[in-house]
C-alpha cells in the first residue's frame, strides 16, 4: 500500500509556506521535464493561504501552468461555495494562466452529468487517463478527502470522476481516489485540532478505504501529509519539526501502523 509521509511545521503560516514552497519547487520540475505543469487544486480553508502566496510568485512560468479541482460543489461558477471561486479570488485571477488552461468543473445540477462531462474535458486535456503533477488535497474532520466522504463508497469508487452524496454535505463532484493518484506528487495539507482525529486515524490506516478516503490513493510518486502542531497533536512530540519552512520541511518519517 502507498503509505503516505507525515511532514509537521509549526502553524497555519508556517503551512501556507511549505505549500507554496512545495508548489514552487513542483512547478519548476514539471516546466524543466515537460514543459507544463499540470496542478490540481484543493477545496476548502486550509490551502487559501498558500494560494494567496502563490499569488505573488511573478516569477512562475504561469503561461505554463494548468489548473483544475480534485472536487467541486453543485454551484454556480461564481457562488462564494465553489472551490473554483475562492482559488480564482486567492490566486488565479492575479496570475498570468491562460484562461484555457483553467479546467473548472462544469456548471450544472446533476451530479452525475456533471461529472461524466468533466471526466470528458479532462481526457481530451490532459490524455487518458489525466496526469497530474501535483495533486493538492485537504483532510476533513471526519477523514474525507476532495469530496470522497467516508461510509459513502466513493473511495472505491471505478472511474475518474464520480458524484458522491453525503448526509452532511448534499451532493458533490470528485475526482476518484484512482484519478487522484495518477500524480507524481500528492500533498495533503492539514490544520487545526479537530483534525487530529482523522488524521491520526489516517495514519494507523487500520480500517478499510470506505472509512479513510486518503488510503485508497497510489499515487505513482511522492505522497505527504503536511500538518502542523494543533492537527497532530500528540504525534508531534515523536516527530521532528524543521524550522525553516520556507525552504520546506524536512522529510517526515512514515509513521507504521
Ligand atoms: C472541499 C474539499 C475538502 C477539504 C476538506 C478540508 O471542497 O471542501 O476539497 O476535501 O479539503 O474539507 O477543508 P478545510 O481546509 O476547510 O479544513
Amino acid at each position: 500500500m502507498a503509505r503516505p509521509t507525515l511532514e509537521l511545521v509549526a502553524d497555519a503560516d508556517a503551512l501556507a509556506s511549505a505549500i507554496a514552497a512545495r508548489v514552487v519547487a513542483a512547478c519548476h520540475h514539471a516546466v524543466a521535464a515537460r514543459g507544463r505543469f499540470v496542478l490540481v487544486l484543493a477545496g476548502g480553508s486550509t490551502p487559501l493561504a498558500a494560494y494567496r502566496h502563490l499569488a505573488e510568485r511573478h516569477d512562475l512560468p504561469w503561461e505554463r501552468v494548468v489548473a483544475t479541482w480534485g472536487d467541486e460543489r453543485l454551484v454556480p461558477r461564481d457562488h462564494p461555495e465553489r472551490n473554483e471561486h475562492a482559488a480564482r479570488k486567492a490566486l488565479l485571477d492575479h496570475v498570468p494562466i491562460p484562461a484555457e488552461q483553467v479546467l473548472g468543473w462544469p456548471e450544472g445540477t446533476d451530479g452525475e452529468a456533471v461529472a461524466a462531462a468533466h471526466a470528458e474535458h479532462l481526457r481530451r486535456q490532459l490524455g487518458d487517463p489525466p496526469s497530474f503533477d501535483l495533486v493538492l488535497l485537504g483532510l476533513g474532520a471526519d477523514a474525507h478527502t476532495a469530496s470522497l466522504f467516508p461510509g459513502t463508497g466513493a473511495a472505491e469508487a471505478p472511474g475518474l470522476t464520480l458524484a458522491v452524496r453525503a448526509p452532511a454535505v448534499g451532493e458533490r463532484v470528485s475526482l476518484s481516489a484512482t484519478a487522484l493518484g495518477h500524480a507524481d506528487e500528492v500533498l495533503v495539507a492539514v490544520a487545526g485540532h479537530d483534525k487530529q482525529g482523522a488524521l491520526a486515524r489516517t495514519l494507523r490506516a487500520e480500517e478499510p478505504p470506505d472509512a479513510l478516503p486518503l488510503t485508497a490513493l497510489r499515487p505513482r510518486g511522492r505522497f505527504t501529509i503536511l500538518a502542523d502542531e494543533a492537527a497532530a497533536g500528540a504525534l508531534a512530540t515523536t516527530y521532528e519539526r524543521d524550522g525553516d519552512a520556507g525552504s520546506g520541511p524536512a522529510d517526515g518519517v512514515p509513521v507504521e501502523g
